[in-house]
């Protein structure tokens, strides 16, 4: 059942480009000019006309709130929170009924989710779900919402589940930028081209493999490891080093580029490993004095890096090379060589990399 992979996670990581066509599949049409999502029908004129997106979720869910987040706010120009449900649940937060909070859940059954679902319904708040598992407790308890459609995701370690709610929310917010005006019909058109075109950059990115296993084999003994990005790769750094510890073992942080200077580049020595996402984006040039900042520091440097790019090969001990894609759409790519190197890592170490210990596919308990 696992299709020829050794093991669920690798099987799953290789499904991305189908499970992302798979969530796109009948509500994205870019020729047409089209974008539906069924679930958002009855609730188009609260979500439009909301005065504030509050996302709640917790793990990798989380994270790719977090990519929303940057996806809502410059689409949408709406504001947008992004909480900890566990967080949420205990703050006494403030919530009315022009909220419009989204749940993030792969297994729809996360205990501290389901309590913040309830908080702010209780608020008169209106909850829309972004779940994977069909008929689950989350999806039963929100007014609405859109399935991700990846399909069962077995591996402990959440992958595909991770870029199919990142394709569901991308969706929301170009659907919510263009009935709110701020994305103009041909931004919104070329964007809605621009996320067609993920899948086929997914499977591009997943012949990597091989180099990634390489640059895994050298590092698999350190003992830390430091994720950097900016802007829509600073969610994908702390994705990158949640699926590095939850499988490896190995402590791994993950932090927005240029928070370093304030505490972690204390710990840069030739020991350590540091994994930039530096993709040719708005922030790069930020990125790239970053990348100086570690090397000047003896760290090594990995870093994903777009194709063909040229200033970072010189700095880095190792890019790996994925397509260029609309920056908003970059963590769709960019994750996937990130949970290959935790992939090859945690497996080089003996690592139980579909159950590692102490976790559960599902947390039903607070
Ligand atoms: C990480 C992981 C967890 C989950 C978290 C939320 O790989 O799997 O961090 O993302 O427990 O789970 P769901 O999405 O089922 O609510």
């Amino acid at each position: 059942e696992k299709g020829g992979f050794e093991h669920f996670m690798l099987k799953e990581i290789s499904e991305q480009p189908r499970s992302i066509a798979d969530c796109m599949r009948g509500r994205l049409d870019a020729k047409g000019g089209r974008l539906v999502l069924g679930g958002l029908r009855d609730y188009m004129n609260k979500f439009q006309n909301a005065d504030r997106i509050i996302i709640t979720a917790c793990g990798t869910s989380w994270h790719a709130g977090l990519v929303a987040e940057y996806l809502f706010e410059e689409f949408a120009r709406v504001p947008v929170e992004v909480e900890y449900a566990s967080e949420f649940r205990y703050r006494n937060p403030v919530i009315n009924s022009k909220d419009f909070v989204i749940a993030i859940s792969q297994s729809g059954e996360t205990a501290d989710t389901l309590a913040a679902i309830e908080l702010a319904k209780e608020k008169g708040a209106t909850i829309f779900g972004v779940c994977n598992v069909v008929g689950s407790s989350i999806a039963r308890a929100t007014h609405a919402g859109s399935y991700t459609h990846a399909g069962p995701e077995i591996g402990v370690a959440s992958t595909k589940a991770f870029t199919a709610q990142i394709s569901v929310l991308s969706m929301m917010a170009l659907m919510l930028g263009y009935q709110r005006g701020t994305l103009p019909e041909s931004t919104y058109m070329q964007l809605l081209s621009e996320l067609e075109s993920i899948p086929a950059k997914v499977e591009k990115a997943l012949k990597l493999n091989n180099q990634i296993e390489k640059i895994a084999a050298q590092y698999k003994d350190a003992s830390n490891f430091l994720y950097l990005g900016r802007g829509y790769n600073f969610p994908v750094a702390l994705e990158g080093a949640l699926k590095l510890k939850e499988i490896s073992y190995i402590h791994a942080e993950g932090y927005p580029a240029a928070e370093m200077k304030h505490g972690p580049i204390a710990l840069i020595d030739e020991e350590m490993p540091v994994v930039f996402i530096a993709t040719q984006d708005s922030s790069y040039e930020k990125v790239v004095s970053n990348i100086q900042e570690v090397k000047a520091r003896k760290g090594k440097i990995i870093a994903v890096v777009t194709e063909g790019d040229q200033t970072v090969k010189k700095m880095a001990d190792h890019v790996i090379e994925i397509p260029m894609a609309h920056e908003a759409f970059v963590p769709l790519i960019s994750v996937v060589p990130l949970q290959q190197l935790s992939y090859h890592i945690a497996v080089m170490r003996g690592c139980n990399v579909d159950q590692p210990r102490n976790l559960a596919k599902s947390v039903t308990v607070e």
